[in-house]
């Protein structure tokens, strides 16, 4: 039995990318990308839009020579390890190892995997998890607020939906960086 956690980086005002597509602004520096990479160890399966699997693929192939910083090459190790799905109806083929993809997004298939994993679920991509959110799929938020209002973009959080919720822990960041950890509320 796994939950399925939903965690986004995104501004204040709720963009996980701006109105240039750009997130640099959202760059996990050392202290939190250390918090990040526990929270990922726990992961067994990741769930992506296509859009974050064509961000997130470089860490199949990312440098982790001694000259890159340890949590950078941890981060890698742990995201080889995991099994991945990509959503897309476009990609033609993957490229990286452990993935496959998925041509529709299936909730039932998703609520069969939730009983039968072993370990956590993570869903990534505003898309994709807008749809998993609708479905109640998700059983926790993790959202990295960054001090930073960008005015528009990407919204890490979809409309029209109402989800109540029960915060579990919050962590506060040198950087201004918030962690707000939430449980779903039957
Ligand atoms: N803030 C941060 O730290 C951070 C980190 C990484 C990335 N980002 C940003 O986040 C963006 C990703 O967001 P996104 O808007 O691209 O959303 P996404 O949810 O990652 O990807 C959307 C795509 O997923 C596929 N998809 C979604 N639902 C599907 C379904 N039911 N069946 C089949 N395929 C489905 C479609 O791909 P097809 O079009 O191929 O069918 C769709 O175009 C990146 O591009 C980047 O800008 C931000």
């Amino acid at each position: 039995m796994g939950k399925l956690i939903y965690s986004s980086i995104a501004s204040l005002d709720g963009y996980i990318a701006d109105q240039d597509g750009n997130f640099d602004w959202a760059a996990p520096d050392e202290a939190v990308h250390t918090f990040v990479n526990d929270l990922e160890r726990q992961i067994g399966t990741y769930l992506y839009g296509r859009g974050m699997y064509d961000v997130m693929r470089y860490w199949e192939t990312a440098p982790t020579g001694g000259d890159q910083p340890p949590v950078v090459r941890d981060y890698a190790q742990i995201w080889q390890a995991a099994d991945k799905i990509v959503y897309s109806k476009t990609l033609p083929t993957v490229s990286s190892a452990r993935t496959r993809i998925e041509r529709d997004f299936d909730p039932e298939a998703v609520r069969q995997m939730k009983v039968t994993v072993g370990r956590d679920i993570s869903v990534g991509g505003p898309v994709l998890a807008a749809q998993a959110i609708r479905a109640g799929l998700v059983d926790e938020f993790r959202l990295f607020v960054v001090p930073i209002v960008v005015g528009g973009g990407k919204p890490s959080l979809p409309n029209n939906v109402r989800v109540k919720l029960e915060l579990l822990d919050e962590r506060r960041f040198g950087s201004g960086v918030v962690h707000l950890h939430y449980r779903t509320r039957t």
